[in-house]
């Protein structure tokens, strides 16, 4: 199966070897799908908290006749989640959810396993600025970004990690090539998103926001 630009953008981000990949929030699994396809050796793990979705991904994987001894499902609140306790780092991706949720999950996950080395890759859907806010304040270092536009709509991929310390940019860096036309487009709708909201509530997140903006532009 063809992946959408967003989620196939995902899987190139995943270069380093892991022992555990969470496809979080799974639903259709299609990312968790697509890095069985891999030639990897992490054992990658399917979550989500409705159990139908759960039910239904554990059928499609028996019957794609993918090797069982690579992955496992889960019926679960990400929220509540107690990892497996190894030296070696695993991943967590977090894709397709809001902003709040984004953040309050990575939180919940740190506070839960305060020993474990983790990265997680986020594709939140809104409220970006916010959670890279967010992951900076929680001692999240940046390992990665990218921007992708997929069925006209942008997202940020943002790779982060516990052990890293690059500090996380409130409005991204890296994944900026102002050169691209989409890429004038996203900065543009951003800037003009903190202008609105900065006219609405005045508030001091919205201006600095906004600041942070016009800065990459100049
Ligand atoms: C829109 S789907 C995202 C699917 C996929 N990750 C993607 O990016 O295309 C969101 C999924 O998150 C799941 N979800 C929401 N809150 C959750 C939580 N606290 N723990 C586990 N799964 C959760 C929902 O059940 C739903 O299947």
């Amino acid at each position: 199966m063809k992946l959408p630009i967003r989620l196939n953008a995902l899987l190139e981000m995943i270069q380093s070897p892991y022992e555990h990949i969470w496809d979080c929030c799974c639903d259709h699994g299609y990312l968790g799908k697509a890095i069985l396809t891999r030639d990897c050796s992490a054992l990658v793990h399917f979550l989500d908290v409705v159990g139908p979705i759960i039910l239904k991904l554990e059928q499609d994987l028996i019957s794609s006749g993918a090797d069982a001894s690579r992955w496992q499902t889960h019926v679960a609140d990400l929220m509540h989640l107690s990892l497996p306790k190894t030296d070696n780092k695993q991943l967590l991706i977090i894709a397709g959810v809001g902003g709040d949720l984004t953040v309050e999950l990575v939180s919940a996950v740190l506070r839960n396993n305060p020993e474990a080395k983790l990265e997680f890759l986020l594709c939140p859907v809104r409220q970006l600025n916010k959670v890279r806010v967010e992951m900076d304040y929680l001692g999240l270092g940046l390992v990665a970004e990218r921007l992708v536009k997929d069925a006209g709509r942008y997202y940020e991929l943002i790779h982060i990690s516990t052990s890293e310390p690059k500090r996380i940019s409130p409005v991204g860096e890296q994944m900026w090539d102002l050169a691209e036309a989409d890429h004038q487009e996203y900065l543009l709708q951003n800037i003009q998103h903190y202008q609105r909201m900065k006219g609405q509530q005045s508030s001091v997140a919205a201006s600095a926001a906004l600041a942070a903006y016009v800065a990459i532009k100049q």
